[in-house]
């Protein structure tokens, strides 16, 4: 049985703020230090009319217009989200409530929930949805999972460059039209503290520590999906989507890749000259002096024609869109494998066949690798998305349009500031607060 992504949409924030031009003036940074270092131009912000349920509701409706479906056809919603403001009621409810006002049906009949793992929950439910439908369970139904996310940081933090906003919306389904998903799949899972949100709006963060974890649980899910699939070599995979926080950090994450998928093989010999035979360190702490290791090793390895042309073939294409957006935590990798796409289609390369290795990563942490085939259909798939015109028709925001706007999401502060666009024909927050009303 072939199970796998039949369809996606995205939804973004409506505001953009330019991290080069106006967040690194007002930071007193060098725009380099966003540009080429993190690898980021700009975020995706939220209006005030914007939250959670309605990019998700927004996501999720354009899928189904799109693809002509009921509520009677989704058996299964199930949200991922790391910024949910409700611990008993899921987001899919409230989600699901404003379907419910557009469509004739209702969802009664379907399974609701809300995942949560950090960014990783996104591919969960992507899990859950297929071991839902390969187990029978579904009764001829898709199921719908939404990853949305406002990933916002408390002004001052390192993070705060690398904010977002953002839903992605994917239609999951017996033999799909975008990709099929393996069965096996490959886990690096620890309890970590480098990444907190307990009952506070912005995290509590240890960058540096994150970037490290990341990479350490990344290599163990490789290390672990070759356990059950056997060795994963580097040219067997068109793209290698990974969880995109930042550009920069799939710069190390792709080293990293690389460096396992090439291991004993032909490429390393051609390598040796460059880079040697030393291994990445084992761990990733301070004292390991990893950073400086991972900095040689990458300084190295750009060199090299072999690295340079892989990685601006297989991960290069992954970051077009998150270059732009910044961190949709939840959504994130989904975007990246989208991005992919999106750029086979310009390039006119046929995909149809082409497998992706997907490197799925969450704070507190896990990550996960599985692999995808690209179906026949991912053409006309990508055809049909509006994404550019959706960051196209961002608004720019100065530097105090920012601040105000954050403000207005730090929790029902959102009465103080009037909103910088007025969709039309889509869900928004109507009143006040976290709880209010959408319409
Ligand atoms: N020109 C070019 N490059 C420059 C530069 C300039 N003028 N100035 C700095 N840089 C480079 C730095 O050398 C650095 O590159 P390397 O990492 O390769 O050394 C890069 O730009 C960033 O600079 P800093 O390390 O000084 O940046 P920072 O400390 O202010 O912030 C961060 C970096 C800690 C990762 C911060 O962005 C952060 O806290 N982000 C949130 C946490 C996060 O995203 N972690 C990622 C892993 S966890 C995860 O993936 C889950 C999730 O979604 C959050």
């Amino acid at each position: 049985m072939t199970v796998g992504i039949d369809a996606m949409e995205i939804h973004a924030g409506k505001l953009r703020l330019d991290l080069a031009e106006t967040f690194a003036p007002a930071m007193d940074e060098d725009p380099g230090k966003y540009t080429k270092g993190l690898g980021l131009h700009a975020s995706s912000f939220p209006d005030v009319h914007e939250d959670i349920v309605t990019m998700g509701a927004n996501a999720a409706h354009r899928l189904m217009e799109r693809k002509g479906l009921e509520p009677d056809d989704i058996g299964r919603i199930d949200v991922a989200t790391e910024s949910a403001f409700d611990n008993s009621k899921p987001v899919s409810t409230y989600i699901a409530g404003c379907l419910e006002a557009v469509y004739e049906g209702d969802f009664h009949h379907a399974n609701k929930g809300e995942r949560k793992f950090a960014c990783i929950s996104g591919t969960q439910s992507l899990d859950d949805a297929y071991n839902w439908i390969r187990a029978g369970r579904n009764r001829g139904r898709a199921a719908l999972v939404i990853a949305t996310d406002t990933a916002l940081y408390a002004r001052g933090d390192a993070g705060e460059a690398t904010q977002g906003a953002g839903a992605v919306a994917m239609l999951i389904s017996e033999d799909p039209d975008l990709v099929a998903l393996s069965q096996e799949q490959g886990f690096g899972s620890a309890d970590e503290t480098d990444f907190l949100k307990p009952n506070q709006q912005f995290p509590s963060v240890d960058g540096k520590r994150s970037v490290q974890v990341y990479l350490a649980r990344m290599r163990e899910a490789l290390e672990d999906y070759e356990s059950v699939a056997g060795r994963v070599y580097s040219e067997e995979f068109r793209y290698v989507p990974f969880h995109t926080p930042f550009p920069g950090m799939v710069r190390k994450a792709a080293l990293l890749g690389y460096r396992h998928m090439t291991r004993g093989t032909a490429i390393e010999d051609d390598l040796e000259p460059a880079i040697g035979r030393q291994p990445l360190p084992d761990e990733f702490d301070d004292e390991s002096g990893y950073r400086d290791a991972v900095r040689e090793y990458m300084d190295a390895l750009k060199e090299t024609e072999q690295y340079g042309e892989w990685y601006d073939n297989a991960i290069e294409p992954t970051l077009d869109i998150a270059r732009h957006v910044g961190n949709w935590y939840t959504g994130s990798v989904h975007v990246a494998r989208l991005s992919a796409l999106r750029r086979a289609r310009e390039d006119g390369i046929d995909a149809t066949g082409e497998r992706l290795l997907v490197g799925s990563y969450g704070s507190g942490a896990q990550a996960e690798i599985h692999t995808e085939t690209v179906q026949e259909e991912w053409e006309t798939e990508l055809a049909a998305l509006s994404i550019d015109d959706q960051l196209e028709a961002r608004r720019d925001i100065s530097f105090e349009e920012y601040e105000e706007i954050h403000d207005a999401h730090n929790h029902a502060k959102d009465d103080e500031f009037d909103a910088l666009t007025t969709p039309s024909g889509e869900f928004v927050r109507d009143g006040q607060g976290p709880m209010n009303e959408r319409t």
